[in-house]
């Protein structure tokens, strides 16, 4: 079965309930979607993941969560990374209030793709209402998953 990973980067909780529903109905469509909790796995185990989903808030002054905080060092200070064979899709979760708005997620979105990482469709930046906002790009990125892996 094609596996998709879901990395989640999360302070107090929503990003890491979201991404494990988002792992129901990724399982629902027909892919394996382990969830993984970024601050439990070294970030150089990127080399081997080829599709990826990180899903992330975003705290202090547009700062990671504290579990994601390896991780964005890793990509950010690394320049000789070469992450060409990744797939991957980000959804942030963030509060317009701040003057750094889904801060986290657009840096990771930026790394990422620097590195040659591929995005498989935009990033999602979501306000406190990601509840509703989440369910049509999710939607979209399935359909991407399936034309890619279920040929
Ligand atoms: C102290 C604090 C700082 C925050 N800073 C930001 C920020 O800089 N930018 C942003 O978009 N959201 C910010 N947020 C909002 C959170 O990212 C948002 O509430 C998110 O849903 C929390 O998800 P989590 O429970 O997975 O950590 C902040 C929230 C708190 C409590």
């Amino acid at each position: 079965m094609a596996q998709i990973k879901i990395l989640f980067g999360s302070q107090s909780g929503n990003a890491q309930n979201l991404a494990n529903v988002i792992s129901e109905s990724l399982t629902n469509a027909g892919f394996d979607s382990p969830v993984l909790d970024m601050g439990a796995i070294d970030p150089e185990n990127i080399h081997d993941m080829d599709y990826v989903m990180i899903v992330t808030s975003t705290y202090g002054d547009g700062e990671p969560p504290d579990n994601a905080s390896e991780w964005m060092s890793y990509l950010k200070f690394n320049e000789e990374l070469n992450l060409s064979h990744l797939k991957y899709a980000v959804l942030s979760l963030g509060d317009s209030y701040y003057p750094h708005f889904c801060q986290c997620g657009k840096d990771f979105d930026e790394y990422l793709s620097k590195h040659g990482g591929h995005s498989l469709v935009q990033r999602l930046d979501c306000d406190l209402y990601f509840e509703e906002q989440y369910p049509e790009w999710l939607s979209g990125l399935i359909d991407v998953l399936k034309n890619k892996l279920q040929e």
